[in-house]
């Protein structure tokens, strides 16, 4: 696999996947969106990956947005492709990956950046982040799933109004509206995130995936999320996970999930 703007790196369970375009703030190129969507796959097929971080490089941004140089003269058919593309290869691809993805926001999370970070399973932000879906000031709207996800995230109110006015949130803010569930200082960001990892790796690896299925099904068009959460529990009771979870239990010692 070969990286021109990506750095992949695993540790003890963790796979850190950094955007690192830092000049240009970490946008997202073509490149750069193929490259993250390589990476993830890689993650997520390695067994080995029980969590995937996602941060960008350098101290000001995680991702400035959808890299501006690269559409700027697009049609309206080359938009729509552009947004299809990225859904499929990047952010619907995040969302519904198996493995746990956390976005570590260490700096600006605009446009695509906010996107990502939303398509991810959860997100953590170091104190100096600013976050905002600015499209409305470029004449276009978030593409990349930014129209749905922000509104389920902070509610509809909230998005029309950082939608509409393009304006940036700090990180106090965005914890207050539930965008982001903790912010530190900058130093101690990935810290946080290997916490938060390292309690989410104790846990059954297949009982996750399967809870990821039924917490996205509730947001699907033309899903029933309380029917997925009902098929998705039935499947646990056939995994080596559960067996080991419940005979651990009744032994009073703690499991070692095979993760299978
Ligand atoms: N696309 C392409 N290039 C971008 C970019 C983007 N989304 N965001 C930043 N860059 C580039 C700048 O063009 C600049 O490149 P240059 O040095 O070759 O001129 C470099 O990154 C540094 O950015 P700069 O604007 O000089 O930094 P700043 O600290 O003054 O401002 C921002 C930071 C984030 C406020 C500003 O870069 C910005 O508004 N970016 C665009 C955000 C946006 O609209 N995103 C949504 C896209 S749909």
């Amino acid at each position: 696999m070969e990286l021109n703007n990506v750095r992949y790196s695993h540790d003890n369970g963790i796979t850190t996947i950094t955007i690192n375009r830092p000049k240009k703030l970490n946008a997202l190129n073509q490149e750069t969106i193929q490259e993250l969507h390589q990476a993830f796959k890689k993650a997520d097929e390695d067994f080995n990956t029980r969590v995937i971080l996602v941060t960008g490089s350098g101290e000001k941004a995680f991702i400035a947005g959808a890299d501006i140089s690269e559409f700027a003269d697009y049609s309206v058919v080359q938009g729509e492709q552009l947004a299809a593309k990225g859904h499929a290869k990047l952010f619907d691809f995040v969302a519904h990956l198996a493995t746990p993805v956390i976005a570590v926001i260490n700096g600006f999370a605009l446009g695509g950046g906010l996107e990502l970070a939303m398509a991810a399973h959860f997100r953590i932000a170091s104190d100096n982040a600013k976050m905002g879906l600015p499209e409305v000031s470029l004449g276009v709207i978030p593409g990349y799933g930014g129209t749905q996800r922000l509104p389920q995230l902070v509610g509809k109110g909230r998005a029309m109004e950082l939608i509409m006015t393009a304006g940036m949130i700090d990180a106090a803010q965005a914890l207050e509206y539930g965008l982001v569930n903790h912010v530190t200082s900058q130093e101690e960001l990935i810290e946080l995130a290997e916490k938060l990892a390292g309690k989410i790796m104790k846990n059954s690896s297949v009982a996750i995936s399967s809870a990821i299925t039924a917490v996205n099904a509730g947001f699907e068009a033309g899903e029933n999320g309380f029917e997925t959460e009902i098929t998705e529990f039935g499947k646990c009771f056939g995994t080596a996970d559960f067996k080991e979870g419940t005979s651990a239990f009744l032994d009073k010692r703690k499991p070692k999930f095979p993760g299978q």
